[in-house]
């Protein structure tokens, strides 16, 4: 295969690392910009991935090469540990994973979800907020996501305390060897900060999730949830290997669908706070459509504003900022020649805030989502979700329980959040508001 380009500029990205090593993505979003949207090299020493951002080109590594770029190396490896070899690895497994667990997440699955989701959001949310004195916001968003996504995996047979302990556990694992990813080229056995707290949370996590299958293979076998329609298609599969897939498929999805949910949810509040504007046009839809009645599926298509401020938020925060892939052959992407065994990053971050696709990139404004005004997008400069054959299994179940919960909670509370300047990401897996950002709700006076 004959490269069409005989360079691509290299840009300097460990000494930005070092500098922005609190806030990794301000690094990437100055190599991003210096890059405009061109395939770029980032020079970290001895680890020079490519940085892919246009949206030609990660159609081509997402949809039109897909099986040439796999979930290996940089970031997968570090997780591979808690993850395992199913709906999160490639090839084979990852296909019967998928073959399995798609039709678990159909439309008409998650709308059949739909009432149970309202109510036990509703309950939680009148468990969880105490009106008046400072609240976290991202444990109070994971309080209340965490139980119903819980129930919705594990059943409503899981014990209280097991679902206490998963939680913070998945917290842990997700957040505490983040320095890894980073550093991919330091190898396993020099330890760094961060990977016992990583091994002690995959082994909690791993007594929970194997006492619950255990349970659902002796007691019964016929339940909704995820983890007993997972028993139900490996029954014939009922050894530790069996188990060992069902295990590794019940931790790839929780763990992404809990903490990308809470950490969107997480990023609501401060962009309400600091868009006043599209925050009372939001106020004004909930009070119209819902007013003091619990939320319920017949509000949800009359809350369209809020839907374009979810989506808002998730092209301006996407949690998946930075995605990984390993080339396994040589090829060509945009003209560049990536030669086999490559890391290349795709960050729906970078690509969804290209001045060349957006306009006004860094403005927050929910009438792009209009309907009507997406028509003209191409359609992979918005992959919060990503796109193609990996595309999230999980994204019609979060459209419809962001806009329960936040309305949910609008329904009977107006929010200020105490922030005196615009927020920036923590260091994460995901992209995370800072830790202990904090807001008020105080209660709604109707006449
Ligand atoms: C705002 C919420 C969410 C966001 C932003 C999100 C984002 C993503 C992204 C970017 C990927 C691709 C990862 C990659 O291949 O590198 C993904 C995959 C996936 N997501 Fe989500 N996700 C969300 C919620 C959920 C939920 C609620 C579920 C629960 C079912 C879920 C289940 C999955 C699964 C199973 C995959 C793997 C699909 C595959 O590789 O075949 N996600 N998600």
């Amino acid at each position: 295969m004959a490269a069409t380009v005989a360079s691509v500029k290299t840009l300097p990205f460990l000494s930005r690392l070092t500098r922005h090593w609190r806030v990794p993505v301000n690094a990437l979003e100055e190599a991003g910009a210096q890059a405009d949207g061109e395939l770029v090299r980032l020079s970290m020493g001895p680890f020079r991935p490519y940085l892919v951002t246009h949206p030609d080109h990660v159609q081509h590594v997402l949809t039109t090469n897909q099986p040439n770029f796999v979930r290996e190396g940089m970031f997968w490896d570090p997780l591979a540990p808690l993850v395992g070899q199913g709906i999160l690895s490639d090839g084979d497994n990852w296909a019967e994973s998928r073959r399995i667990l798609q039709p678990l997440f159909t439309a008409r699955y998650v709308n059949s979800l739909a009432e149970r989701m309202a109510e036990s959001i509703d309950r939680s949310i009148d468990e969880v907020i105490v009106p008046g004195p400072p609240l976290d916001i991202a444990k109070t968003m994971s309080a209340i996501v965490h139980p119903m996504i819980v129930r919705l995996f594990f059943g409503e047979k899981i014990s209280v305390a097991d679902m206490n302990r998963l939680g913070p556990a998945y917290d842990v694992a997700v957040t505490a060897n983040a320095i890894r990813h980073l550093l991919p080229f330091v190898p396993d056995r020099v330890p760094l900060p961060g990977d016992r707290a990583f091994r002690r949370a995959i082994r909690t996590v791993d007594e929970v999730i194997y006492r619950r299958i255990e349970q659902v293979r002796t007691q019964e076998q016929d339940g909704d949830d995820v983890v007993s329609r997972l028993c139900q298609a490996r029954r014939d599969d009922a050894g530790p290997d069996g188990d060992r897939r069902i295990r590794d498929d019940m931790v790839a999805m929780h763990g992404p669908s809990t903490d990308t949910t809470t950490t969107v949810l997480t990023w609501v509040w401060p962009a309400l706070h600091a868009h006043p504007e599209a925050a009372a046009r939001v106020y004004e839809e909930v009070e119209r459509v819902v007013g003091d009645a619990p939320v319920s599926v017949s509000h949800l298509p009359d809350l369209t504003y809020l839907r374009m401020f979810v989506s808002e938020v998730l092209r301006l925060y996407p949690p998946a900022w930075m995605l990984p892939r390993k080339a396994l052959a040589t090829d060509v992407v945009g003209g560049v020649t990536i030669e086999a065994g490559s890391t290349v990053i795709l960050s729906p971050y970078l690509t969804q805030r290209l001045p060349q696709f957006w306009d006004r990139p860094l403005t927050f404004d929910p009438e792009r989502f209009a309907p009507g005004n997406e028509s003209g997008r191409h359609r992979y400069a918005f992959l919060p979700f990503i796109a193609g054959p990996h595309v999230c299994l999980g994204q019609a179940l979060f459209m419809m329980e962001a806009p329960l919960l936040i309305a949910g909670i609008l329904r009977r509370f107006r929010p200020v959040v105490h922030s005196d300047g615009p927020v920036s990401p923590q260091l994460a897996s995901s992209l995370r508001p800072p830790a202990g950002l904090t807001m008020a709700l105080y209660p709604i006076r109707r006449p």
